[in-house]
């Protein structure tokens, strides 16, 4: 009897039209192109046009996604969507919109809550969804309209990150060298303080003294941040390839979250991974949080870098915290 395997059938991505420098930056913020380029290695990010909302650039990568997978909308089973910045603040979810705009009624649609690790937590749902046979065809979007969350008084997080979108469907292959080998998630509470949006709780007015602050844009401590994000990496790559009994030359491609390319960077060294291993988007696209890592997929496979059967190493790690890593094989053929 064969086994299932889940496999990643295509990748799409849709980069917004507003493309905004650090010197954009310096005309509203006391900060310089070279600070920030020292710092983070970005040079540009994208931002969504005013009229855009994150479903709508869910339904961009979303529609290529399925064309890739040389399927039409009816037959995707479910559509999951990771963001941080959706549509709404609770409901509608941008799955529900975006699986409208892409012509999909009466299939489940719903959204998670992974931060900047969503992609790999949708990899994982996807994966059990296959091998347990309950949906034949999954559409997984990492969807991001960070503009919409930043403060743009704050310099020290809102010249890291950017807007975009990346999907994928995931189906089912009984090809083990098509497969998703392995996803390992995990996340800790403890680390809430880090990286945060507050809400603006109300409370009925005769149990509360002060009306309730009115806040709700990405607040983020960098360097604690960036000293748990090298570790966490780090780890997450040797735990994964020891349990497949794998180096790292064994891998096609390192995907990492794209946040800093000095984190990137770090990462790469101490596991040993070549330059023309490592992925890197961050300098053109920054940080998109979810959709981060399927962008960066999707610009190798537009540059025909990514080939049918290749072994990618994807690691990310995010507010929550939130972490996690996944070895996959790359199956759509051309
Ligand atoms: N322009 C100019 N100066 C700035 C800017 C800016 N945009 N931002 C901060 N500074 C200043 C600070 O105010 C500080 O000044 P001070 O010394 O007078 O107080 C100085 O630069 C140094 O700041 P540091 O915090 O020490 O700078 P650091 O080298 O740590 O870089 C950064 C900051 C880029 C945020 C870094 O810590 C980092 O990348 N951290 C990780 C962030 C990350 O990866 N987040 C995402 C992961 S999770 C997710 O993606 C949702």
């Amino acid at each position: 009897m064969h086994h299932t395997y889940a496999s990643l059938k295509s990748i799409a991505a849709y980069i917004p039209p507003h493309c905004v420098s650090n010197t954009d930056f310096e005309k509203i913020i006391d900060t310089s192109d070279e600070w920030i380029t020292e710092r983070t290695g970005i040079k540009t990010r994208y931002f969504a046009d005013a009229s855009q909302t994150t479903s709508d650039l869910a339904y961009e990568a979303g529609k290529v996604a399925i064309q890739r997978a040389g399927l039409t909308p009816q037959d995707i089973d479910i559509v999951i969507v990771s963001t941080l910045s959706g549509d709404y603040l609770s409901m509608p979810s941008t799955a529900c919109l975006t699986s409208f705009k892409l012509g999909i009624e009466n299939k489940p649609a719903f959204d998670i809550s992974a931060a900047c690790s969503g992609f790999i937590y949708l990899l994982g749902l996807a994966k059990s969804f296959i091998e347990s046979k309950t949906y034949k065809n999954i559409l997984i979007i990492g969807a991001e309209r960070i503009s919409s969350i930043l403060d743009f008084t704050d310099r020290n997080t809102c010249v890291l990150f950017g807007d975009g979108a990346g999907a994928c469907v995931i189906g089912a292959t009984n090809d083990p060298k098509e497969a998703i080998l392995e996803v390992d998630i995990c996340a800790n509470g403890r680390y809430e303080n880090l990286l945060y949006t507050p809400r603006q709780c109300t409370t009925f007015p005769q149990l509360t003294p002060k009306p309730p602050k009115r806040e709700s844009v990405v607040h983020m401590e960098g360097k604690e941040i960036f000293k748990l994000a090298v570790k966490t990496l780090t780890q997450n790559v040797n735990e994964i390839l020891a349990k497949h009994q794998l180096s790292a030359q064994d891998v096609n491609f390192f995907v990492p979250h794209q946040a800093n390319l000095r984190i990137i960077n770090a990462v790469g060294k101490q596991l040993n991974f070549t330059p023309e291993q490592i992925v890197l988007t961050v300098q053109k696209y920054s940080n998109t949080s979810a959709a981060s890592i399927p962008m960066a997929i999707n610009d190798i496979y537009e540059n025909s870098r990514l080939k049918y059967g290749d072994l990618m190493l994807l690691d990310a790690f995010g507010g929550g915290l939130t972490w996690g890593s996944a070895l996959v094989r790359f199956a759509l053929k051309n």
